[in-house]
């Protein structure tokens, strides 16, 4: 999809083609350079904003079709509300709601980058043509036949900005994360008959070309380390599981790594503890957690972030065959500890406990962090709006909150305690996999997650089955899968972690 897209930037010298689109305030203002512009149009943009009833308000908009006076298809005015209350993520979601005011017919548009106050600095320009990229995704590789509207056709975009050279530099790691959520759509929308665990590892190694190294884990490694808790999963498919560990050095190399965790799982039918029919598509949509970290290592090696990060990804299809585990086995996992499996279900926690495990043991990282679409249990708690946030470590909580006010994917803290964890005490073993009851059951699952967290590590998890698939759609995210949390976490490493 991304070459549907095409940008460009210039100065606001170059006369406008196709589509014009321009920003103004709450008071309808625009800069000098939108006032040039549309100074041919006379008085016909106000009338139009009174007819209309468009006050500016932020990210709503007023279109006009031939404007009177412009040799132009049609002009798009952007409000963008109060100047001073307008965030970086902001001006993600106009430069999205740009994109989406554009007829699916056109072929080309210029827009010109200017606040009223006549500036807009090269971050805040180079945001808008973030969430221009952001909002252009859509997964059409298996569409054979369009309907007439939607036909794509290639589209052009000219953003028009002072300083050129400046906002380029500030699009290039932009341009990375953007293209990082564009393959982490990629891997979460795509089918399992297409994307099974082999096929996923295949992807994530063509990081490589940007400077990750990537080791793949076969059966038999996994079996050495004693992975029993993942392998337990993946033995009723007959496609062979992997674990993939990715990782990019970029600060000096005694420094301890930040670490980041994913379940994988390429399709979850529950297993012997079967899943309804219905929905049960969306499960293929189990390895958004995959998907993110291996989107997001993308991002930090495009952007030469200076940190030292891992990605480690448990990658299995969740299937009922003659061979699959049962309600009632009972699996050793690498850690040690002995796991009763209750539900064939509540797959995740046990990739989970094997590759956390691994993990803090084989790195000693600073931190983890695991994204997994762990339980229905959030999605009833907190919908599709926060993702849920676990964590031993008050200092990673703080950071990570922030870092989803900042970029607009929200978090919100849950509770550890004690008298969660001793429901998923085991009668025949150390630990079982499900609580006694349905009620807590994302909280249950984060006390099991808790239990193979290694040497104390600093640890948060963050339960995305709300946020990872089936997606809230927004100005900047018209995708099923989100690739949510590329963003985030980009951020909590820029933020605290780079030097
Ligand atoms: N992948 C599911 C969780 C899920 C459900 C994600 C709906 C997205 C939408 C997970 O493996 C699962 O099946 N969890 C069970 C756990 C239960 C058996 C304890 C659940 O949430 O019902
Ligand atoms: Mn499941
Ligand atoms: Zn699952």
């Amino acid at each position: 999809m991304p070459d549907a897209l095409t940008l460009g930037f210039s100065t606001f010298a170059s006369p406008p083609k196709g589509v014009l689109v321009v920003f103004c305030d709450d008071h309808l203002k625009f800069g000098p350079a939108t006032r040039k512009a549309l100074a041919p149009t006379g008085d016909l943009v106000a009338r139009a904003a009174r007819a209309d009833r468009f006050t500016g308000k932020g990210g709503s908009a007023l279109e006009l079709i031939m404007p009177e006076g412009l040799k132009l298809p049609r002009l798009v005015v952007i409000g963008i509300g109060k100047v001073a209350d307008a965030q970086p993520k902001d001006f993600l979601k106009f430069g999205g709601a740009t994109i989406g005011r554009l007829p699916k017919s056109a072929t080309e548009a210029t827009v010109l980058a200017e606040l009223p106050s006549g500036t807009m600095s090269p971050a805040r320009a180079a945001d808008l043509a973030q969430g221009m990229r952001m909002r252009a995704y859509a997964f059409d590789r298996y569409k054979t036949k369009h309907k007439d509207e939607e036909r794509r056709v290639k589209l052009k975009v000219n953003i028009a900005v002072s300083d050129v050279a400046a906002v380029r530099s500030a699009f290039a790691p932009r341009e990375a994360i953007a293209d990082a959520v564009d393959f982490a759509r990629d891997l979460v929308n795509e089918p399992a008959n297409v994307l099974y665990p082999e096929e996923f590892a295949r992807r994530a190694g063509t990081l490589r070309k940007s400077g990750v190294a990537v080791e793949v884990l076969n059966i038999a490694a996994m079996r050495k380390l004693g992975m029993n808790a993942l392998l337990g999963v993946g033995q009723g498919s007959a496609r062979e599981s992997r674990v993939v560990v990715m990782r990019w050095n970029g600060a000096k190399k005694d420094e301890a790594p930040v670490a980041f965790i994913g379940k994988g799982v390429c399709f979850d039918t529950g297993g012997i503890s079967i899943k309804p029919a219905a929905g049960m598509e969306d499960m293929k949509g189990d390895m958004a957690g995959a998907a993110c970290v291996t989107g997001l290592m993308k991002a930090l090696a495009a952007r030469k972030a200076k940190v030292n990060a891992v990605g480690v990804i448990g990658l299995v299809e969740n299937m009922p065959d003659g061979n699959a585990q049962r309600p009632g086995d009972i699996v050793t996992s690498m850690s040690g500890q002995t796991i009763e499996i209750i539900n064939t279900d509540a797959e995740g926690r046990l990739v989970l406990a094997d590759v956390l495990w691994y993990t803090a043991k084989r790195f000693k990282p600073k931190f983890m962090v695991d994204l997994a679409t762990l339980t229905g249990a959030i999605i009833v708690a907190l919908g599709h709006e926060n993702a849920g946030l676990f964590t031993n470590d008050d200092k990673l909580a703080e950071r990570i909150v922030k870092a989803g006010h900042d970029t607009g994917e929200l978090v919100w803290r849950m509770p550890l305690a004690p008298e969660y964890d001793k429901q998923i005490d085991s009668k025949f073993a150390d630990v079982k996999n499900t609580g006694g009851s349905r009620w807590a059951g994302a909280i249950t699952a984060a006390q099991f997650l808790q239990r193979f967290v290694a040497d104390k590590t600093p640890w948060a998890h963050l339960d995305i089955a709300g946020t990872g698939m089936d997606s809230r759609q927004s100005d900047i995210n018209k995708s099923w899968g989100s690739g949510w949390g590329v963003r985030l976490l980009d951020k909590l490493v820029s933020d605290y972690y780079e030097k």
